[in-house]
């Protein structure tokens, strides 16, 4: 019986050495230890038999193999958990190297954010800060603080969306409704720019949307004259269409401006020549600007003796058509994404 216990000692351990999962060492303890069938339990009721001497020496052994077998399935259970919540972890680790699946798309700016950021760089290297102002603005802001008082014609050029039992308050027409905003916050000397949405109550067609961009700018300062200004919009008219292009500037009425201009440059397309784009004039019309009325200043808490200045309007909308060479405005607010993936 001694010998068959050491027998069942030795397979058992080469056995468990060469197990290899949780199943494998749950079936095995089962097939050695088990109470019913167990191999080392069958063994020990063979107990019965022996003289009293032998009952303890053969008892005594079989308990220390029963240990030894124990133990080393303890040893074994252990060593099978490590590996297994190793292994999980490493189920979890995330390679940060792999590149990104082709199906997960990434997005892109629209063509109005793109050339709106790049001049927003321009004008910062230019010491311009960019400001922001509501959209849904006041009839104060948007017309009379700048010169366009409730009676003015001018109101007529500039038709726009009316909040219902808010007649006071409108849909911006125009960046300008920043210009007094900024001068009253800031004071002088200010040198900002406003990009931003404008509404106007349009019948749209390929060159008229209710909702397009324009980008504003204004400097006060000390003696500043229409050279300034000249000099500013030649800067930005070079930095979009090169170091050749002109500017050309003729008289235009803006009730917050004297004098008011209209700016054109000298058409990127043909150089100056005439071509369908600039309709055989050589110019194209890309912004509106003046010396800033003093009744503005005024408005701004901003002592015209003291401080003089200029604004400037760009068609924001009207440089992306160039740019892009789009012919009708309807598609950039339109959504399609036929039309948006282009650029
Ligand atoms: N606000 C004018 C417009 O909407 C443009 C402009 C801005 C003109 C500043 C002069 C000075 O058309």
């Amino acid at each position: 019986m001694k010998d068959k216990l050491q027998k069942l000692k030795s397979e058992a351990l080469a056995v468990i050495k060469a197990i290899k999962d949780d199943a494998g060492l749950v079936d095995l303890e089962n097939r050695l230890l088990g109470r019913k069938a167990g191999e080392l339990t069958e063994l020990m009721k063979g107990l019965k038999d022996l003289s009293d001497e032998e009952k303890r020496t053969v008892g005594q052994l079989a308990n220390e193999v029963k240990k030894e077998i124990e133990e080393e399935l303890a040893v074994k259970k252990n060593e099978l958990w490590e590996k297994n919540s190793s292994g999980e972890l490493e189920k979890e680790t995330v390679d940060i190297s792999q590149p990104a699946l082709p199906s997960q798309e990434c997005g892109h700016f629209h063509p109005n954010s793109i050339v709106q950021k790049d001049l927003e760089d321009f004008f910062v290297s230019m010491g311009f800060k960019i400001l922001d102002g509501p959209e849904l603005e006041s009839d104060y802001y948007n017309f009379a603080a700048v010169n366009i008082p409730a009676d003015h014609p001018a109101r007529d050029m500039q038709d726009t969306f009316y909040i219902k039992d808010h007649s006071d308050w409108v849909m911006r027409t125009h960046t300008s409704s920043v210009q007094v905003r900024a001068m009253q916050k800031y004071g002088a000397p200010l040198r900002m720019i406003v990009p931003g949405k404008c509404f106007r109550n349009e019948s749209t067609d390929a060159r008229h949307e209710h909702t397009f961009y324009q980008l504003e700018g204004v400097v006060v300062d000390k003696n500043i004259t229409l050279a300034h200004m000249k000099g500013v919009l030649e800067a930005v008219a070079k930095h979009l269409y090169g170091s050749e292009t002109k500017v050309r500037l003729r008289p235009k009425f803006y009730p917050f401006v004297e004098p008011g201009v209209n700016g054109e440059v000298t058409c990127f397309l043909c150089g100056g020549k005439g071509c369908r784009v600039c309709k055989y004039t050589g110019w194209m019309e890309i912004f509106g600007a003046g010396m800033i009325h003093p009744n503005v200043l005024k408005e701004g808490n901003i002592d015209s003796m003291k401080y003089q200045g200029f604004a400037f309007g760009f068609g924001l909308t009207r440089l992306v058509m160039l740019k892009y060479n789009i012919d009708d405005i309807r598609f950039l607010e339109s959504g399609d994404l036929r039309f948006i993936k282009q650029f």
